[in-house]
């Protein structure tokens, strides 16, 4: 039997002005109150590019360009893997239309967040763009 393709979810690494965009997730329960870089699943027949377009879109109402992939992807389950980008912004002002709060973290900063356990694997890679 085929084995299918693990799902895609992407999550974009926006960093202005030395500091990296972070999202407080409302849910599920184990992941609410916890940062993480805003993204979503990648729809059937959606690249993964266009995906993270549409999802920075409707989560917090920016038009951002994608960039170079950030670390390496993480495993989220058997069928589901975790890849962030880099991304620039280029209209709209960031707000947390779905998450609960935003904020914007410098290097020091980022090492006292309490990430999301994917994203944790990207502290260093996230570090180096600030
Ligand atoms: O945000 P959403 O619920 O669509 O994400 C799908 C899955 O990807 C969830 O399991 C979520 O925990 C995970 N995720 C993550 N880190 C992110 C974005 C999503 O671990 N930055």
């Amino acid at each position: 039997m085929p084995v299918p393709e693990p799902a895609l979810v992407v999550a974009g690494a926006l960093v202005e002005n030395g500091r990296l965009l972070l999202a407080r997730r409302a849910s599920p329960p184990e992941l609410a109150g916890l940062w993480e870089l805003p993204g979503g699943k990648v729809d059937p027949g959606e690249t993964p590019e266009d995906a993270l377009v549409r999802e920075l879109r409707e989560e917090l109402g920016i038009e951002v360009t994608v960039g170079e992939p950030v670390g390496v992807d993480v495993a989220l389950s058997a069928t589901l893997t975790l890849r962030a980008y880099a991304v620039t912004r280029f209209a709209g002002t960031a707000t947390a239309l779905e998450h609960e709060a935003l904020r914007w973290v410098d290097a020091a900063d980022l090492r006292g967040v309490d990430l999301v356990p994917a994203d944790a694997a990207w502290l260093p890679d996230l570090a180096a763009l600030l």
